[in-house]
């Protein structure tokens, strides 16, 4: 569980989040939606602890995050939050199924271990002949694709992402919003959006109405038993968004563990 209590932000006399609370449960899919600058940004990346509020807290699986050094708190990013922006923010010099494996290698798992849960994930994501091909061999979708596997395979409780799907076809943006909902049901984890994306918004479980730094809004989804799910895929994200992104995809500054060959 996520638990925001009065978070605010400014950029010097720009005050860009006025005292933001919100409670997002286990397994819930919430969307952020609002107008450019709102916000949204901002509070993804205080709620995914890449930025920390002038006040308030983030309780995140039990653990008040603004109580953690920056060494524990790369690692609990590391093991309880996945990222995926708006571009997908692969290391273009490593194979699909290593771009997977490197939180986990961060992690220290063993490379055989870290290659297996990447297969299996590439599995999922319906790419697993795609596995030793470069993100430049890659399409638009699949790149998504391989970033929402990164973003999973240290089974974080909690995905975030910004404008996952802000740079696909309507094709793709489909096939990853599914996949969202697919990875909600199967592996339980909460998926928190800033998008967009209308039709995204209409399908998720709450949809969070960001204007001014303020919430003005929340919907809660219409019971959906009858809506066609569509398929939505997710592109990674924004180069804009944060100095840090690839830092950030990868959860960790440690210089990366994996042999240059290939097994
Ligand atoms: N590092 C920063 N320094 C100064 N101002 C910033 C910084 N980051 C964001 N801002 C400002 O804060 C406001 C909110 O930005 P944010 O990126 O959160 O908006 P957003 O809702 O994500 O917008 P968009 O939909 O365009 O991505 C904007 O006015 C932006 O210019
Ligand atoms: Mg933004």
């Amino acid at each position: 569980m996520l638990q925001l209590t009065n978070i605010t932000k400014s950029f010097g006399s720009l005050q860009v989040l006025k005292g933001i609370s919100l409670t997002i449960g286990d397994s819930e899919v919430v969307s952020i939606v609002g107008p450019s600058g709102a916000g949204k940004t901002t509070l993804l990346q205080i709620m995914g602890t890449l930025d920390t509020a002038d006040s308030g807290s983030v309780i995140i699986d039990g653990t008040d995050i603004s109580k953690l050094k920056s060494n524990k708190l790369a690692r609990f990013r590391n093991q309880h939050i996945g990222f995926v922006f708006q571009f997908h923010q692969l290391l273009p010099e490593f194979t699909a199924v290593e771009n997977i494996m490197i939180p986990a290698m961060i992690a220290g798992k063993s490379q055989r271990q870290a290659r297996q849960r990447a297969m299996e994930l590439l599995d999922m994501m319906n790419l697993s002949d795609r596995a030793s091909h470069k993100p430049a061999e890659l399409s638009g979708g699949e790149k998504q694709r391989v970033a929402v596997a990164r973003a999973l395979i240290n089974n974080p409780s909690v995905i975030m992402a910004d404008e996952p799907s802000g740079s696909l076809d309507s094709k793709n943006k489909a096939e990853l919003h599914q996949l969202f909902f697919d990875l909600r049901d199967q592996l339980h984890c909460t998926f928190v959006i800033v998008t967009h994306d209308e039709q995204l918004a209409t399908l998720t479980d709450r949809t969070i109405h960001l204007k001014d730094g303020e919430v003005v809004d929340i919907d809660d989804a219409v019971p959906v038993t009858d809506v066609a799910p569509s398929p939505d895929t997710i592109p990674t994200s924004d180069a804009a968004l944060s100095p840090d992104a690839s830092d950030a995809a990868l959860s960790s500054d440690t210089v990366l563990p994996l042999d240059s060959h290939d097994e």
